[in-house]
């Protein structure tokens, strides 16, 4: 298609050639230009796809296919996080800060969806959306030891992301309460091993790789366990608590 973009070029030229040579060739040439140059399929697409209007519905539909809040989801559950943090994150996806690496493949799965929002708009309509939704309960997947994580928060965390995890906007660090433990545990030991927080455009990505690189695996149990109980989301049954059969007095009590 890109062969397209000439044809206007050569049409000048030849346009330049013909007023000194044989004038009945102009309307033939000028229909050419006209067909290829304002006619093109490229040049229809493109000005098509700008003006579209997509819902938001029909934006975040295509977002839910791995955020939503139903078990085994490819990607975190979104909701309720701060819309500054969500759009910071997905112009970092959209300018190829983050979601680059292949070898971190979660992130550059990521790094091809965001390719669906196909502008300023739609981030934008994406992070509002996903901030206004109610927070999600979830299920309580990583152990360690509270009382030092609680210690190692206050000492390592707190500066940059507040007493309560609450975030802190003058830090660029969001909010933690919204995180499930898989999410957030993981998203430490990728900081921590260099997966995330490397590329030199990405100064929150770098200040927050530096403050965890001298942590070690059990630290980081500790207080990911520990941020979680303490200001996470909701305890959500887990699915083996879920389809336990009920005991039996308590199903012929129902009876
Ligand atoms: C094919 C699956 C998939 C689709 C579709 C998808 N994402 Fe993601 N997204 C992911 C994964 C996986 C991650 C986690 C990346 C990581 O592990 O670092 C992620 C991470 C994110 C993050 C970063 C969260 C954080 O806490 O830093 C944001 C924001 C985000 N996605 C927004 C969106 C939006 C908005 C859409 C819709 C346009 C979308 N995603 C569509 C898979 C997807
Ligand atoms: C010097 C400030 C600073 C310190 C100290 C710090 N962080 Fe961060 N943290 C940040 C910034 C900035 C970001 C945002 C990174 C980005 O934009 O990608 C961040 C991001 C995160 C994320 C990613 C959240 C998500 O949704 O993907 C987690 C998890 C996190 N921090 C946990 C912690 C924990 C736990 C500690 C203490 C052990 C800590 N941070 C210490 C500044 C800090």
């Amino acid at each position: 298609m890109r062969s397209f973009a000439l044809v206007p070029t050569v049409c000048v030229a030849k346009l330049i050639e013909v007023t000194a040579m044989q004038k009945q060739f102009l309307p033939t040439i000028l229909g050419i230009c006209f067909f290829f140059g304002v006619c093109s399929p490229s040049a229809r697409e493109g000005s098509a796809l700008e003006t579209v209007r997509r819902s938001t519905e029909s934006i975040v539909t295509e977002c839910a296919i791995c955020h939503s809040t139903k078990e085994a989801q490819r990607g975190p559950v979104l909701h309720g996080m701060d819309a500054w943090y969500l759009l910071s994150q997905i112009q970092k996806f959209h300018d190829g800060t983050r979601g680059q690496n292949t070898d971190n493949r979660s992130e550059y799965l990521m790094g091809i969806a965001v390719k669906k929002l196909r502008n300023k708009r739609e981030m934008n309509v994406a992070a509002k959306w996903f901030a206004k939704q109610k927070p999600m309960p979830a299920i309580r997947t990583v152990a360690g030891d509270a009382k030092s994580g609680a210690a190692l928060y206050a000492s390592r965390c707190a500066v940059c992301h507040g007493d309560k995890a609450e975030g802190k906007l003058d830090t660029a660090s969001p909010s933690l309460t919204k995180l499930e433990g898989w999410y957030f545990i993981d998203q430490m030991r990728k900081f921590r091993n260099g997966q995330r927080g490397q590329n030199a455009l990405d100064p929150g990505g770098q200040v927050m790789a530096a403050a965890v690189s001298d942590l070690t695996p059990h630290q980081i149990s500790d207080v990911v366990a520990y941020v979680v109980d303490a200001f996470g989301p909701p305890e959500a049954p887990s699915l083996r608590q879920r389809f336990l059969p009920l005991p039996l007095e308590t199903n012929s009590s129902r009876q």
